[in-house]
């Protein structure tokens, strides 16, 4: 069976309330569970997971994932949520190490800890890397390439093979944007990163392995991403918090070709 598309939103800090919280959800799920090609994720503040999550006996659809964990799995760690909680509040998917908790000094060896301790709490890491700016030397290559085997450090093959990938250039996200990018380049990327899973986890492997392009995903450009951009899914931030763009964004994902 073909791979459906992903599209995950991530909400961040938003919103303010449990109240428009529960509804952004429900606006949001009407749209995606009419659909049969399009897996919908969604990143709410870790505060409202279990709320959501818990009319739907912790497995809703759509899936709910946390925008974040502790790498380490127990202990004294003031203000830390780890993997297994964000588990057991609903989540089925985390995102790890994107680049506004990087920006808050997560190091890439930490990240490659939650990695494996959201796989230890049963749920699927979605790993973000995504070089800070380009340059004409291509010297952007090699930082992505550090990020992504150091972020990797220590995670099985297997795990590997498992995991979903987000290829966000940092000057494309909407806080920071310099310039959207394009599909082209999207692809190349998507390129270069399964070349370098290659290595890892095999060629056929890294072909099927699920990444997705994230950074100023709207209705207007999602299409041309899923078509031309070599990759399985969206990350989708700001347009996610707006139901009716986001339904619009999973509509158009439906009718995109799949990748494999
Ligand atoms: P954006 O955010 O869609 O607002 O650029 C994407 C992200 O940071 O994950």
């Amino acid at each position: 069976m073909a791979q459906k598309k992903i599209v995950v939103a991530n909400w961040k800090m938003a919103p303010d309330t449990l109240k428009e919280a529960k509804a952004l959800y429900l606006a949001e799920r009407k749209t995606a569970t009419g659909l049969r090609r399009v897996q919908t994720i969604i990143c709410p503040p870790v505060i409202y997971l279990h709320s959501l999550s818990t009319p739907y006996a912790l497995r809703p659809t759509p899936a709910l994932g946390a925008q974040s964990c502790f790498h380490l799995k127990s202990g004294a760690h003031t203000g830390a949520l780890s993997a297994e909680m964000m588990a057991r509040a609903g989540a089925r998917y985390v995102l790890v190490g994107h680049s506004e908790r990087r920006a808050e000094g997560e190091s890439s060896v930490q990240v490659a800890m939650q990695v494996n301790a959201v796989f230890d709490a049963g749920a699927t890491p979605i790993l973000c890397v995504g070089e800070r700016e380009r340059d004409e030397h291509g010297f952007f290559l090699k930082y992505l390439e550090d990020q992504l085997i150091e972020s990797l450090h220590g995670v099985s093959k297997k795990r590997i093979g498992m995991l979903i990938i987000a290829y966000e250039p940092l000057w494309a996200i909407s806080s920071e944007q310099l310039r959207p990018a394009t599909p082209k380049e999207s692809e190349q990327m998507a390129l270069y990163l399964r070349k370098l899973l290659a290595s890892k986890i095999g060629l056929k492997a890294a072909r099927e392995a699920l990444i997705l392009y994230g950074g100023s995903v709207d209705v207007k450009n999602c299409e041309a991403f899923l078509r031309e951009g070599g990759v399985g899914g969206l990350l989708v931030g700001r347009a996610s918090l707006d139901a009716k763009q986001f339904g619009e964004i999973l509509k158009i994902a439906e009718r995109a070709p799949q990748l494999h």
